[in-house]
């Protein structure tokens, strides 16, 4: 099995996304010690902005395709996710690649894949707010391709010290929940 962990949080070492991606890939080594990680840090090695001429360059498109779990760290910035995730996922979501457009509709190409998504928000957010656009819109871009993600959850990180410490024993319990 072949695991692609993808991190965007530009906050190092206190990055609660990090953590919880980190806990996410023991968990899955614990399950196959034999897997292959392959890592992309989008914040040490950040991809440009998407151009025409990007999309002659297929690495990123290729590393998502090969890989059988890809599990995401998605900090909320700005109600989103952070630009550097946005330049990945311009790269992963190209049509006759992942998706197609047929006379029915939308097709989603990539079938039998895991996506596991750790988000980290600062408040607390749930997919009814008109502000939350990190798993309303990754839980919708996923879709289209042919992939429902999975997510694990820390909110409440900027809210004081006990709400971000229960807010990442939320997230690592979801972790947890994730192998049953
Ligand atoms: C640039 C920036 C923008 C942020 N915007 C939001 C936001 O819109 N809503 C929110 O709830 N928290 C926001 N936060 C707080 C982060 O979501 C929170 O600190 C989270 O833990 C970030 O993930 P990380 O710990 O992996 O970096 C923001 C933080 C930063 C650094």
């Amino acid at each position: 099995m072949t695991i692609l962990k993808i991190d965007s949080s530009i906050t190092g070492e206190a990055s609660v996304s990090r953590q919880l991606t980190n806990a996410i890939i023991d968990q899955l080594k614990a399950q196959d010690s034999g897997a292959t990680i392959v890592t992309r840090d989008l914040v040490a090695e950040p991809l440009d902005h998407l151009t025409l001429a990007a999309f002659a360059d297929t690495k990123v498109l290729d590393e998502f395709l090969a890989a059988d779990t890809i599990v995401i760290g998605a900090p909320m910035y700005n109600f989103g996710v952070p630009s550097q995730l946005k330049a990945w996922i311009d790269r992963i979501a190209v049509a006759g690649k992942t998706f197609r457009y047929t006379a029915n509709g939308p097709e989603g190409l990539v079938g039998d894949k895991r996506v596991i998504v750790a988000i980290s928000r600062g408040g607390f957010y749930d997919t009814t707010s008109p502000f939350e656009h990190v798993e309303t819109y990754l839980a919708g871009l996923f879709g289209f391709i042919g992939v429902k993600p999975e997510f694990v959850q820390a909110n409440g990180i900027a809210a004081g010290p006990e709400q971000r410490e229960a807010g990442i024993a939320n997230g690592l319990e979801e972790v947890e929940r994730l192998a049953a």
